[in-house]
């Protein structure tokens, strides 16, 4: 029973007598669970993404049965099942394309089964938003235990972050400063425990994004895979999900305007992955909360970097954990003016009572307000005749000199064309250049895959180049860094301006007036675009066809359309 003495959703289920209890009850019992559990008692089920091909989530097992301990311990009766699991680094074309077939698996999952609330298992970059989304779209109890960070890399005497020290290191090799022997032992160093990426790439970003939802218990994004207090944590969250279905605390009472605000000045202070911009977009229109891409820039403009972490900087989530970990930067958010204090949490307290007492004990990794490693941080948001629908780039991680740059385009039309052309000795580029990809988006790669970063040409590496503007409708990994400007919407395979570009056009960036602008006039793009021809879909059926007719743009979130709003977890009654 709930506290307000509804019968809780699963008794439809496992409440019933006749022949239809019985065949609810009968088959569950064949796992060994005696009768009493059937008794009325919340059922919360565990969401897990384990698979031994996701890595970041392959300690999962375990985590499930931390939680596992909390909700029995509640006088709950948990029940883990299964969904897609999306491993950002083995999954192809890319797994950005498949988080809302997941979302949907979710989704349709919890509604489908008896279940009253539900833990969501979260870890590697999209098992974040998918399962927040496909949770939002049901509106139950819901609550977040991410899996960790992994412990620091080390190599030779240095730490080493995820996905950071790897373009790093591929720039040192073609710059021939690095052997492919040091290289193939950074390999071990740098993922040397179970968890995600320890730098503040996508995974650790959506982590605190969790949190800062007040999605998660506090501490829930930085406590390393591997420290007995992620188990902890793990515990203390199955517990809470059982009282959190007695009050009936839903999760459409947590995740409002004002906490996605929340979210928004977070992923500023701790320098969070641009992928953040879309999953948030996304899962705001599962909650049905009007909430768009210019709210993005106004709400987190100003807000400084506090964090000192890769990319941007140079401690990792390890050391952030150490420091104060996530509490002790929205207290500091809260204490600024910058963060809504009576945002409600899954805790049951408020985001101010909830992190009262949190504090950073090392200033070099969470830096004061009046020393933040950067003044103004967030995502800045840019428009102009190259982006009318809007782009975005995170200044912490790009060059400062290049922040308004004007400059000759040197175009690719797809990663392809761009790999048989970029190692060109001939290719007529120098540094002043603007790079520009395309044929990246969400319907033309499909998926928008992490490529918005793409190198530079090995000849400008030798000569010791290391930034230059890059403009793309793709995305980039949150553990990257370089002057890119991202997720250009229109995309070129709709007919955005991005696929009008031609080689030797100049392109202007001015960040701070948030533009971006293509130096071709009106009449001469209107005859290019009555030249265009829209590409053909690389998929004509299957899931990545519906994909195609479906995906929105990355200034809506890149969801299906026919995904957004919640829907409830209403469901018509089998009956035997
Ligand atoms: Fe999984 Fe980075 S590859 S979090």
């Amino acid at each position: 029973m709930s506290e307000s003495s509804q019968p809780l959703r699963s008794t439809h289920w496992f409440g019933q007598k006749g022949k239809d209890g019985f065949i609810h009850r009968s088959w569950m019992r064949n796992q060994g669970l005696p009768p009493h559990l059937f008794d009325g008692r919340p059922v919360i089920g565990i969401c897990n993404t384990f698979s031994e091909l996701t890595p970041c989530n392959a300690h999962f097992r375990t985590l499930a049965e931390r939680v596992k301990r909390g909700v029995y311990e509640a006088g709950g009766l948990p029940l883990e099942f299964p969904v897609f699991s999306l491993g950002e680094t083995n999954l192809r074309p890319t797994a950005m394309l498949f988080r809302n077939l997941a979302s949907m698996d979710v989704e349709e999952s919890i509604r489908g089964n008896p279940i009253d609330g539900v833990v969501l298992l979260c870890g590697c970059d999209k098992t974040t938003p998918s399962l927040l989304m496909g949770a939002a779209s049901c509106d139950l109890p819901t609550i977040v235990v991410s899996g960790g960070p992994m412990l620091n890399g080390k190599f030779r005497g240095e730490d080493i972050g995820s996905g950071t020290h790897v373009w790093k290191f591929d720039a040192e090799v073609q710059a021939g400063k690095m052997s492919m022997a040091e290289f193939s032992d950074a390999e071990g160093c740098m993922s040397r425990s179970a968890g995600h990426c320890m730098s503040m790439g996508t995974a650790s970003t959506m982590a605190c994004v969790a949190e800062a939802l007040g999605m998660a218990l506090p501490g829930n994004a930085a406590i390393p895979a591997v420290d007995a207090r992620r188990h902890v944590l793990a515990h203390m969250t199955g517990k809470r999900i059982v009282e959190m279905v007695q009050q009936d605390l839903r999760m459409s009472q947590v995740v409002t305007r004002s906490s996605l605000a929340n979210a928004v000045r977070t992923v500023a202070a701790i320098g969070g992955s641009t992928n953040a911009v879309i999953h948030l977009l996304a899962l705001a229109g599962r909650m049905e909360i009007p909430f768009s891409l210019d709210d993005w820039d106004a709400i987190g403009k100003n807000v400084p970097t506090l964090l000192d972490l890769m990319p941007a900087g140079k401690f990792l989530m390890e050391d952030f954990y150490y420091a104060g970990g996530l509490p002790a930067v929205l207290q500091m958010l809260e204490q600024h003016g910058l963060l809504d204090g009576d945002a409600a949490t899954v805790s049951g307290e408020s985001m101010r009572t909830q992190n009262a007492e949190a504090k950073v004990v090392d200033k070099r990794v969470i830096r004061p307000f009046d020393n933040p490693l950067h003044a103004s941080g967030g995502i800045a948001v840019l428009r102009g005749n190259l982006a009318p629908d809007g782009c975005v780039i995170k200044p912490a991680a790009a060059t400062a000199e290049l922040m308004q740059h004007r400059g000759r385009a040197v175009v690719f039309d797809s990663i392809e064309h761009y790999n048989e052309r970029i190692a060109d000795p001939n290719l007529d580029i120098d540094a002043s250049c603007v790079m520009v990809l395309r044929g990246c988006g969400p319907r033309g790669y499909p998926g928008m895959p992490e490529v918005g970063n793409f190198a530079l040409p090995p000849k400008l590496l030798e000569q010791g180049i290391r930034d230059m503007v890059r403009i793309s409708d793709a995305r980039m990994s949150g553990t990257a860094y370089g002057t890119a400007v991202l997720h250009v919407a229109p995309e070129s395979a709709t007919g955005g301006p991005l696929a009008l570009v031609r080689d030797g056009d100049e392109i202007e960036l001015d960040v701070a007036a948030r533009r971006l602008h293509l130096h071709v006039d009106d009449q001469e793009l209107a005859r290019r675009r009555a030249e265009w021809q829209a590409p053909a879909p690389r998929m004509t059926s299957g899931y990545q066809r519906l994909y195609h007719d479906h995906v929105q743009q990355a200034d809506a979130g890149c969801d299906l359309d026919f995904l957004v709003g919640r829907r409830g977890a209403e469901v018509p009654r089998e009956s035997h």
